[in-house]
C-alpha cells in the first residue's frame, strides 16, 4: 500500500502527515505538530525528523510522494520559498530538495491556499464541481481556484492573492496593505481591528468584556473575539460583522470574475459561520452580479481544522498521479 506524506509550513505552527488514498478519500493515518521555530535550518531538520517518526511508526520505508504546503510567494517549479510574510528570514529556500534527497521520490511545493482548494475539491465541499474557489480565512487570507477542472496557479504562482486587494482607504493590515481584503479577513486581520477597538473602550473608561485590562490588548485573538461575540458582547458581535461584510464584498469580486459554482471558505468561517455569514450574504447579495449569483453557492470547509493536513496530502497525491500520467 502507498503512502504519502504531507507537510504544512505556517507562520506560528508546521505540522507532518503521513497518509493513504483509499478509493475516493484520503485517510490520515498519523500527524504531528510543533511550534514553528526560528529559522528555516532548524524548521527543515524538525520537519524531516518528525517524518521519520512517522514513518517509523508505520513500518514505512519511504513515502512515494512528499506535498508540501505553505504561503506564498514561492516557485513551485523550482520549490523555493521566496520571503513569505510570515516566515522571516525564508529568503529563497530551497524547500523541496532535501526532501528529494532523503527519499528519492515525486517531491511538490504549492501555496497553502491552491493546496487547501485541491483538498477541499477532491475529498471535501467542492466534490463533483468543475469551478470552485477555496478562500483560507485563517491566520493569512489567500485564494485557490480550480477553473475548468484544474488547479489554476497563474503565470508564476501568483494567482488567488486576493489577501492582498485593498477594500478600504484605512484599516486593519493583516500581513499585506492597510485595509486588505486579508486586514479585515484573517486572524491577525480580526485580532487587529479587535485592539483597536479595546483600546478605545479602554481609553473612554469603558473597557471590553474581552479585555478588561492594557495588560489583555496583546492577548487578544480571533478566537476570543469570536467566542465573546457568542456570549453576547456587542463590540465582538459587530467586530465579526465587519469581517463579515468585508468578506462579502471578497465574494462578490470573485463571483463576478470567476462566476464559479462554489466558493469553500476555510477555518474562522466554518468555526464562526454564525456570526459572519448574515453579513457576508447580505453584503455578497448587493454587489455581485444577480446571474452569476444565482449558481454560486457558499459553504464552509468540509475538512474543518483539518484542512491544512488534507492540503499538504492532496500535493502529494497530485504530484504522483502527474507523474503517473
Ligand atoms: C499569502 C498567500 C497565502 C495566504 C494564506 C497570504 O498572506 O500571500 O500566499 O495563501 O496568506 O496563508
Ligand atoms: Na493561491
Amino acid at each position: 500500500m502507498s503512502h504519502i506524506a504531507g507537510i504544512d509550513i505556517g507562520g506560528t505552527k508546521c505540522a507532518v502527515s503521513l497518509g493513504r488514498i483509499e478509493g475516493e478519500e484520503a485517510v490520515i493515518l498519523e500527524k504531528r505538530q510543533f511550534a514553528t521555530p526560528e529559522g528555516p535550518e532548524q524548521t527543515i531538520d524538525m520537519l524531516m525528523e518528525q517524518l521519520e517518526q512517522l514513518l517509523r511508526l508505520s513500518s514505512v520505508a519511504r513515502p512515494s510522494a512528499v506535498g508540501i504546503s505553505c504561503g506564498g510567494p514561492l516557485d513551485s517549479e523550482k520549490g523555493l520559498l521566496l520571503s513569505p510574510p510570515n516566515l522571516p528570514g525564508w529568503d529563497s529556500v530551497d524547500i523541496v530538495r532535501p526532501f528529494r534527497e532523503r527519499y528519492g521520490v515525486p517531491v511538490k511545493l504549492q501555496n497553502d491556499a491552491n493546496a487547501g482548494a485541491v483538498a477541499e475539491w477532491k475529498w471535501g465541499a467542492g466534490r463533483g464541481t468543475r469551478n470552485m474557489v477555496f478562500l483560507t480565512f485563517g491566520t493569512g487570507m489567500g485564494a485557490g481556484l480550480i477553473l475548468n477542472g484544474q488547479l489554476y496557479c497563474g503565470t508564476n504562482d501568483m494567482a488567488g492573492e486576493i489577501g492582498h486587494v485593498t477594500m478600504e482607504a484605512f484599516g486593519p493590515v493583516g500581513y499585506g496593505k492597510v485595509g486588505s481584503f486579508e486586514g479585515f479577513c484573517s486572524g491577525g486581520g480580526i485580532a487587529e481591528l479587535a485592539r483597536s477597538c479595546a483600546l478605545a473602550a479602554l481609553q473612554a473608561g469603558e473597557p471590553l468584556s474581552f479585555c478588561e485590562s492594557y495588560e489583555q490588548l496583546g492577548r487578544i485573538s480571533a478566537r476570543r473575539v469570536g467566542e465573546a461575540a457568542l456570549r453576547g458582547d456587542e463590540a465582538a458581535v459587530e467586530i465579526m460583522r465587519i469581517s463579515g461584510e468585508q468578506l462579502g464584498r471578497g465574494l462578490a469580486v470573485l463571483v463576478d470574475i470567476l462566476n464559479p459554482e462554489r466558493i469553500v471558505v476555510g477555518s474562522i468561517y466554518h468555526r464562526q459561520r454564525s456570526l459572519l455569514e448574515p453579513a457576508a450574504l447580505e453584503e455578497l447579495a448587493k454587489r455581485a452580479l444577480k446571474r452569476s449569483r444565482s449558481v454560486c453557492t457558499i459553504v464552509p470547509a468540509k475538512l474543518g481544522e483539518r484542512v491544512g493536513d488534507y492540503a499538504s496530502l492532496a500535493v502529494a497525491h497530485m504530484e504522483l498521479k502527474e507523474r503517473e500520467a
